[in-house]
């Protein structure tokens, strides 16, 4: 729908986009950009209608958005730096996306990434970072996942560094986009599947410094689990389930 590259110094703020072809709003080489009170709607099974796109840009502000498209509701693209995403509401949609990441070779890093109070409802992801399995100069450093409500979401936790849809032409050398440096804190809510912490790590650059505090995902009522290879960094306090970081 609408689209700004190369700019800097924009504001963007009470815009609603119905209905775009593709993506709905797209932040390129950007500088110093705020939007807010944005609303964004699409149908669920619309695909890559990703609703806010940001990448190659520094100092970027998302505030109070309501979202509900076919594909990500945020998506975080290589050489994103300094983005704060604060009051979100994603569903339907695949959730809040840093990635997909490792594209090719040279590929700039995410950096100091902050998502806070998130809502996301019956929506495939909640809080996702993808790469493609190989090999890739990119790298996520310092992200801070902090307040959110998973209402019966798919994969409410998930880092998949193994990304590759629809499963064919698969590269398979193993991803070299280095995770380092993740904070999930005061994440509660509904799993729509048993496995509701994912952590698919690649194994040639294991995710590091990944920090838990303040989690509590359930399974319809019952208890959920994780599933985490390639992982570690530290949990502290009450993180349900538990077990993905030993
Ligand atoms: C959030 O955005 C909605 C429009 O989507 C607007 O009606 C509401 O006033 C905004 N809330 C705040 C606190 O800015
Ligand atoms: C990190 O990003 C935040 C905005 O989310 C900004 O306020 C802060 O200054 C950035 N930190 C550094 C070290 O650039
Ligand atoms: C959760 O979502 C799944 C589909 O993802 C659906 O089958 C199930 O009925 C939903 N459960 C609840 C409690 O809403
Ligand atoms: C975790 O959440 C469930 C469902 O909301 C709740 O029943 C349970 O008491 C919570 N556990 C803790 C330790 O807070
Ligand atoms: C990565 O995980 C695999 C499978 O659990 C394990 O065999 C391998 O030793 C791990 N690699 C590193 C570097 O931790």
């Amino acid at each position: 729908t609408i689209r700004f590259m190369d700019s800097y110094n924009v504001k963007i703020i009470g815009v609603l986009s119905l209905n775009s072809q593709l993506f709905h709003i797209v932040i390129n080489r950007c500088n110093n950009v705020k939007i807010e009170d944005a609303r964004i709607i699409a149908p669920g099974d619309s695909p890559n209608t990703d609703g806010i796109h940001i990448q190659k840009s520094t100092d970027i502000e998302v505030r109070n958005a309501s979202i509900k498209t076919g594909d990500d509701c945020i998506s975080i693209g290589p050489g994103t730096k300094n983005l704060m995403v604060d009051g979100i509401t994603c569903g339907p949609g695949h959730g809040i996306s840093i990635g997909s990441l490792a594209k090719g070779l040279e590929e700039d890093g995410v950096e100091n990434v902050t998502v806070k109070k998130a809502v996301f409802v019956r929506t495939d992801n909640g809080l996702r970072i993808k790469s493609w399995p190989r090999f890739s100069k990119g790298f996520v450093e310092r992200v801070r996942f902090l307040g959110a409500l998973m209402v019966n979401v798919s994969n409410p936790i998930l880092i998949d560094q193994n990304y590759c849809p629809g499963d064919s032409y698969c590269p398979t050398e193993g991803s070299g986009i280095k995770i380092n440096d993740v904070i999930y804190s005061g994440i509660m809510g509904t799993s729509a599947k048993k496995v509701a912490i994912k952590m698919d790590c690649s194994e040639q650059f294991p995710c590091t410094q990944i920090r838990m505090q303040a989690i509590n995902l359930t399974y319809h009522g019952g208890a959920a689990t994780t599933a985490c290879i390639n992982v570690s960094g530290k949990q502290l306090g009450l993180v349900i389930p538990s077990g993905c970081i030993r």
